[in-house]
């Protein structure tokens, strides 16, 4: 079952009702200034850090879902509704609401009024835009009272939520015409202030909650609104909203517009105040102008178009199925954008109060949006490894705001230093900026400690290579890219953190997947190493590297798949023999790109494994069988019922590498049956079964073990966006980029015909046209470049600003 549709030539998602199993949502923002926003606009908007920089409140885990947002009220005669049908609920004749790259479009009709309302963040501003259009298409005048509201957070959403004997009494406002600023602790430490505003005069006020909805009344049934009119209330401590009555008369088809405004402002310490306690409003006055001509809204909304349509033109599809190229050409570069952005902070499942940025979840995403935008990729790429520590292990978590390492997690994962390589050789194949390995970064965020970042991809090499256990395979420490696989944790009591419980360095539990990791990352240390012609550390790294391989060949090779790990007594995990948990996904992955296998047959074995042990028709699940007790030596892994996250979910990340390891063994009909099966445009007619958005990935989907096998959760900010963009358009489509060129390498369905590509890389436009119209899996016969034989499959960079004609031939 469907509840809307794609509508592709628009890049928008189109939902048809507001009762989705699900709130489903949008992000506005893609610099600074950000904004949830839930398809009845319901959602919260904040400053660069969901945690530090709330701008408005929103309320997790409540009843009914999505209590706060944007809301707009409309009341007419005794109806009162919202345009997004929430929180009112009150019926309508009319409802869509379209999510577009960046804006999102609600629009609702009742009793012969259409209301639209638009909403976006501008390009290059601190803002979030709501234009709200009215119609009447009755045949008798209209008295609107129209109620725009929003709850105002107190900045720092963890201290907002919890720390009521202060912060009831700290909330200040400010209201001026058609504004109203929210100025808590404005008065000591804070340079900031953020501010509502409408493009008229508005008729009534309310600055204090309890006005505006009354003591005991409730966002469904605001006092203001289902009777008594604003009051004109001014916030003094307890919560300060900013709420607004608009008086407005329609003649029969007439039309009015209103422009609503919610602003973030920095002011220079020395120029804090207009006058004792009275804020210096210049920037925000500034703000208020830029567009308060009608048509700055639509030149914003074109400015967004025009935006998206320049980041999404570095990889356009032309396949000929319709949700692959969708999901390619729109919706899976978008989440990789959102997910840089975020990283896992703020999502609806996120709260943005807990972890920041991670620092292997942000190496990750870096893989599938450093095509877009590759400064930005570089700039996160030096900011992570400042949190780097000197000896190559890192801090796991930090906050976007200060970019400083977060204590309370500390560092001990030790799979984050290889991340490091990942992102930076991403990086590298994307752009051939070399510049950026001598960029001088900290080491533990503390300048007299700084080194290029060159230093710091060796110090992740080594700290791996000098860190391994009794079988020579890599130490997990507190986990690796499993958080859940806690081997030296041992916690007993509820309440205890898994990951920081217990020693965070056993000297036993070991691996494979870090070992896969090493090899594969350790190939890419070694090329760059070659590349910046530092042959001999090259040789020694190489060895290792090889050492490795032969590691996991022997310790970490099970008979018919790879091993997971050893636990802290170093006994096997992931192994036939076990009892439960036999056979995990990560290492066939990893281990399988990594190349480790591939010739001697174990690759290959390891990969049929997964297929009859782990494959479900929603995907592929994280591990057979699913643990059904707690288990102490392994952690919270056996902590989840089965089927449910880590434990035997449908981990969605992880597929994406069996894609690419399929595809390294050149199965093409495979490789793309795995991508599809958790591909959102794929499954969209379950979304009753699915219940999250049918146009991002998920981090979960139940797997078979669960009663609710299929339905996913923790939608988009999940590692699987860039993973899936990389398997899809580098290993499946085969258009990678290397050190020293373009790799045109496809691998798709025997049935597949062929496909055109349009790649910007480094400055120039390659049009590629696959031929396969000898139906092969994989393997391309001739290539040729503008006209121009080229012998491999290796396109050397052209001129930038120059456009390539590719022709690839497979057979
Ligand atoms: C974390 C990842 C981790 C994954 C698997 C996610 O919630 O953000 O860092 O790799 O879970 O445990």
């Amino acid at each position: 079952m469907q509840y809307g549709y794609f509508d592709d030539a628009r890049r928008e998602y189109v939902i048809t009702t507001p009762r989705t199993p699900l709130p489903w949502i949008n992000y506005l923002g893609s610099e600074a200034f950000f904004t949830l926003l839930s398809n009845t606009a319901g959602g919260y908007s904040f400053y660069k850090d969901a945690r530090l920089r709330r701008i408005t409140r929103y309320r997790y885990n409540a009843s009914p879902l999505d209590g706060e947002g944007f809301r707009v009220y409309i009341r007419d005669g005794e109806t009162v509704w919202n345009p997004g049908w929430q929180p009112v609920q009150t019926e309508l004749d009319r409802y869509q609401c379209r999510h577009g790259l960046g804006y999102s479009v609600l629009e609702g009709a009742k009793n012969g009024v259409t209301a639209t309302q638009e909403l976006l963040v501008p390009n290059g501003d601190d803002c979030l835009l709501t234009r709200l259009t009215l119609r009447n298409d009755s045949s008798g005048t209209k008295r609107l009272e129209v109620f725009p509201y929003i709850e105002i957070c107190l900045w720092d959403t963890m201290d907002d939520s919890s720390n009521f004997q202060r912060n009831f009494s700290t909330g200040e406002v400010e209201v001026c015409g058609a504004a109203v600023y929210h100025k808590t602790e404005y008065r000591e430490r804070r340079d900031h202030f953020a501010f509502f505003w409408a493009d008229r005069e508005p008729d009534g006020f309310d600055t204090a909650r309890e006005a505006f909805l009354g003591v005991y009344g409730s966002p469904a049934r605001p006092r203001a609104v289902f009777g008594g009119g604003c009051t004109g209330s001014i916030a003094h401590g307890w919560q300060p909203v900013a709420a607004q009555q608009h008086t407005l008369l329609l003649p029969p088809g007439g039309s009015v517009r209103l422009l609503f405004g919610l602003g973030y402002i920095e002011n220079p310490r020395e120029e804090k105040w207009e006058r004792p306690g009275v804020v210096n409003k210049t920037r925000a006055e500034a703000m208020m102008a830029r567009y308060a001509d009608p048509a700055a809204f639509d030149a914003a909304m074109d400015a967004l178009r025009a935006r998206w349509d320049g980041l999404l033109s570095a990889y356009q599809l032309c396949s000929g199925e319709e949700k692959l190229d969708r999901m390619v050409n729109i919706w899976n570069q978008y989440q990789c954008m959102v997910t840089f952005n975020m990283s896992r902070s703020a999502s609806y499942f996120e709260s943005g109060m807990g972890r920041g940025m991670g620092f292997r979840d942000s190496c990750q995403d870096l893989l599938g949006f450093v095509h877009m935008i590759p400064e930005r990729a570089r700039e996160r790429i030096l900011d992570i490894a400042a949190t780097q520590f000197p000896d190559g292990s890192a801090y796991h978590q930090y906050q976007p705001l200060t970019k400083k390492g977060n204590l309370a997690v500390g560092s001990g994962f030790n799979d984050d230093p290889l991340w490091l390589i990942a992102g930076t050789d991403a990086y590298l194949r994307e752009t051939g900026d070399w510049s950026i390995l001598d960029e001088r970064v900290d080491f533990d965020n503390d300048p007299a400690l700084a080194r290029p970042l060159l230093e710091h991809l060796r110090r992740s090499f080594d700290y791996t290579r000098t860190h391994l256990g009794p079988h020579g395979l890599p130490l997990i420490g507190r986990a690796d890219w499993n958080d859940c696989l806690n081997l030296n944790c041992f916690s007993e009591h509820p309440g205890e953190s898994f990951q920081t419980t217990g020693p965070s360095e056993g000297p036993v539990a070991e691996s494979v997947f870090i070992g896969g990791m090493f090899v594969q990352y350790g190939r890419a240390w070694v090329d760059i190493l070659r590349h910046l012609a530092l042959e001999a550390e090259a040789d020694a790294a190489q060895r290792d590297v090889d050492a490795m391989v032969q590691t996991v060949l022997s310790a970490g090779w099970d008979g018919a798949w790879f091993r997971r790990a050893y636990d802290a007594e170093g006994r096997v995990v992931g192994g036939a023999a076990c009892e439960e948990g036999q056979i995990f996904i990560e290492p066939q992955g990893m281990c399988v790109m990594a190349g480790i296998g591939v010739e001697t047959g174990e690759a290959a074995a390891a990969l049929k494994s997964v297929e009859e042990r782990l494959d479900t028709k929603y995907g592929i699940v994280l591990l057979q069988p699913a643990y059904t007790r707690y288990r102490l030596e392994l952690g919270e892994i056996s902590s989840y019922p089965p089927g449910y996250k880590e434990n035997a979910g449908i981990f969605c990340h992880n597929n994406p590498w069996i894609v690419c390891a399929e595809a390294e063994l050149g199965h093409g009909d495979r490789a793309f049956a795995v991508y599809r099966r958790t591909a959102p445009a794929y499954i969209e007619d379950i979304s009753d079964i699915h219940r999250t958005e049918p146009y991002v990935y998920s981090q979960m989907i139940a797997g078979r073990d669960a009663p609710s096998f299929g339905e996913a959760k923790n939608s988009w900010l999940t590692g699987t966006a860039a993973w899936t963009f990389l398997s899809i358009s580098q290993a499946i489509l085969g258009v990678k980029p290397e050190l020293d060129g373009l790799r045109i390498n496809p691998c798709i369905p025997g049935k597949c015909r062929g496909f055109t590509v349009t790649r910007r890389w480094r400055g120039a436009t390659y049009r590629i046209h696959v031929d396969n119209t000898a139906g092969a899996e994989h393997g391309v016969v001739s290539l040729t470049v503008d006209g121009a034989a080229v012998p491999g499959n290796l396109i050397p960079p052209a001129a930038p600003g120059s456009t390539v004609e590719v022709e690839a031939v497979m057979g």
